[in-house]
């Protein structure tokens, strides 16, 4: 263990906790031959995880004490905090700050949410440190050989440590899959809405799976089939992949496919919330989004769904169409058509954001560092990267002439499997939301002028007339009257 004898050639950054992905991330770091500093709060952790490191040892210092940790590394000092997010972050900088000096950088690589990570920037503001807020995406895996790293502090701090976080992340084509986004909160905005393409991502798959097990009554190992297929064609990304894999995988006790003996019943911490109320706090509809969030929130309400189904059981399927294949065509087609619409409006949220925190969010390097080591990777983000480096303030994906060439292509087949799915009682709410959205969006003249006439009536809220007429009100007298007749 480090004894604070500095004459050792000192660490290049240093890592504070020494969970899963502290410790994949800190052997990735020292893999990729930078020195690294550890520690935990727990001594024995540092201990095993120094232990185990075996090989990389030479370039890892394991210390004892914050102390010690401190003072080998190389100032300015940056300092990962890989820990449980929330006020255990603001706990541990309250332990770090009397050891550090100006220019040291601490940074938090949890999923914060990016309100925090504004607010711990600003109170450092005057003190001479300073603060990143590092979205890290890739799960364990990711890690430790490779994550896609989203930046967010000043630009000096960002230079301090570029050397390292490039080294570490996932390459695309030799492109590294890090970049630095903005200022305070911007690194933490960006991965909070990663995470909510994410669940709406995972949400409609999951929903295609329902189609193909519920209504095609498709065994778990043929459903793996066909995701397998798709995986080769326009829909090739992880997570389609890590499903063909869990839809293969037999359970060891009983031999069954595993994913049959799974309580449908989905987890959540909290990154897709976040992203569903910035998207309302910015005025913007992220209906996919928030279609996945409020499905998991159902899902996990499994004892009152299991009465509701006593009550009004579920409806029959409608029989399986005629051309089987032809129908899984265009559920490929109906994903890709469901997709572009839950990260057209992933993208809009970060547009709105990037003006509202004046950020200056550049959506092609987005895109561009989520084509490889985070969980929404795939090649449908190289095609983003490129509709966005052509026009990058576009005011939505779904116009730019390469996404709106797919839309015209898979509307039919969306179409169709929205409206299959819906009349067999088989629950799509993502992928209907999405379907939803762009019905709405490409619509010129919409139904609103309904609503603001009620609005009218009932508040004498005004509207605006199509013919330009200056008469913001209607001839309804006060609304209140309709209570005297
Ligand atoms: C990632 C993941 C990662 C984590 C999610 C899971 O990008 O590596 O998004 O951050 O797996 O936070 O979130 P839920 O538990 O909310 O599904």
């Amino acid at each position: 263990m480090q004894n604070g004898d500095t004459s050792v050639e000192q660490a290049e950054i240093g890592l504070i906790g020494l969970g899963v992905m502290g410790s994949n991330l800190a052997l990735n770091i020292a893999e990729k031959g930078n020195k690294i500093a550890v520690f935990n709060r727990t001594p024995e952790a540092t201990k095993k995880f120094y232990a185990d490191a075996s090989e990389l040892q030479g370039q890892i210092i394991p210390c004892e004490t914050i102390e010690d940790f401190v003072a080998a590394i190389r100032p300015p000092r940056p300092i990962i905090i890989m820990i449980k997010a929330g006020d255990p972050v603001d706990q541990q900088m309250e332990i770090l700050k009397p050891y550090l000096e100006n220019g040291d950088i601490m940074i938090d690589a949890g999923n914060a949410n990016f309100r925090d990570t504004i607010r711990r920037f600003d109170t450092l503001k005057d003190s001479g440190l300073t603060f990143i807020g590092m979205g890290v995406s890739g799960g364990e895996e990711g890690a430790r050989h490779g994550p896609s790293i989203m930046v967010g502090g000043t630009e000096e701090s960002w230079k301090r440590v570029e050397k390292v976080l490039t080294s570490i992340s996932a390459k695309y084509d030799n492109d590294p899959c890090v970049a630095w986004l903005g200022n305070d909160g911007a690194g933490h905005f960006v991965k909070t809405i990663h995470n909510g393409i994410e669940y709406a991502d995972m949400q409609m798959i999951a929903e295609i799976y329902g189609i193909l097990r519920d209504g095609l009554k498709l065994s778990a190992g043929e459903i793996a089939d066909v995701f397998g297929t798709w995986n080769k064609g326009r829909l090739n990304s992880y997570l389609i992949e890590i499903t063909e894999k869990v839809l293969r995988a037999a359970d060891p006790v009983t031999g069954k496919p595993m994913v049959d003996l799974i309580l449908d019943k989905a987890g959540q911490k909290g990154t897709g919330k976040w992203s569903v109320i910035e998207a309302q706090n910015m005025g913007v509809a992220a209906t996919a989004i928030e279609a996945a969030v409020a499905a998991r929130i159902l899902s996990s309400q499994k004892d009152e769904r299991e009465a509701a189904e006593k009550i009004f059981g579920v409806p029959k399927a409608l029989a399986a169409p005629a051309d089987k294949q032809a129908f899984i065509d265009d559920l490929e087609n109906a994903l890709l058509a469901a997709k572009i619409g839950a990260y057209a409006q992933g993208f809009a949220v970060m547009a709105a954001a990037s003006k509202e925190f004046n950020w200056d969010l550049p959506m092609p390097t987005i895109a561009r560092i989520w084509r490889a080591g985070c969980i929404i990777r795939s090649q449908f983000l190289d095609e983003i990267t490129s509709a966005f480096t052509k026009d990058p303030h576009v005011a939505n994906l779904i116009v730019t002439p390469a996404f709106s060439k797919m839309v015209q292509d898979t509307d039919a087949p969306l179409r169709h499997v929205v409206s299959h799915a819906i009349l067999s009682g088989l629950p799509v709410p993502a992928l209907a939301s999405a379907l939803g959205y762009f019905d709405a969006y490409r619509r010129g003249r919409g139904t609103a002028n309904l609503i603001q006439a009620q609005r009218d009536f009932f508040g004498a809220h005004g509207f605006e007339r199509t013919d330009g007429v200056d008469k913001p009100h209607g001839p309804w007298g006060s609304g209140l009257d309709i209570f005297s007749k």
